[in-house]
């Protein structure tokens, strides 16, 4: 909160260094996105809230058959540089809000940290909120 907000919204304000952090986040995950997806058996459909630009989700269309959409969640700011496919859908909006998302399998990988305990809980409740009885 050193310049009065978020560091996600001061990448917002500055698409070079967003683009730069999105591209940073992929190298980072890159191993773990694989393992995750050739590992993990996912199916139906799955979100990933704050997935960045998508690699993960990708990752795990490219391995498994049985995923009939991926959903990505971000920032409007991020996800409208993602190319949407037919199994890839985009939505862009902030986890402090309601989620409106319909998965029935809800990923979150590398986003608590960011965040303090207070405002961590608040997005699994947003988490929770938009999940099924299921
Ligand atoms: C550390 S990156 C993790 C990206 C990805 N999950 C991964 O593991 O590579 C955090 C992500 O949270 C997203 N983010 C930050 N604030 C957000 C908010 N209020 N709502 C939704 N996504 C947000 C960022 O745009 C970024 O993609």
């Amino acid at each position: 909160m050193l310049y009065g907000h978020d560091y996600f919204t001061s990448l917002k304000k500055n698409p070079v260094l967003s683009e730069r952090f999105d591209k940073a986040m992929n190298s980072i995950s890159s191993n773990e996105d694989a393992a995750i997806a050739q590992q993990l058996i996912f199916n139906g459909k799955i979100a990933d809230i704050a997935g960045g630009n998508g690699q993960l989700l990708r990752k795990i269309l490219t391995n498994q058959a049985a995923v009939s959409t991926a959903i990505l969640f971000d920032l409007p700011n991020v996800v409208e540089l993602v190319q949407e496919t037919p199994k890839l859908e985009c939505i862009g909006g902030s986890f402090f809000e309601p989620l409106n998302i319909n998965a029935e399998t809800l990923i979150l990988k590398r986003i608590l940290h960011d965040w303090t305990d207070e405002q961590a809980l608040a997005i699994l409740h947003q988490v929770v909120a938009t999940m099924g009885p299921e």
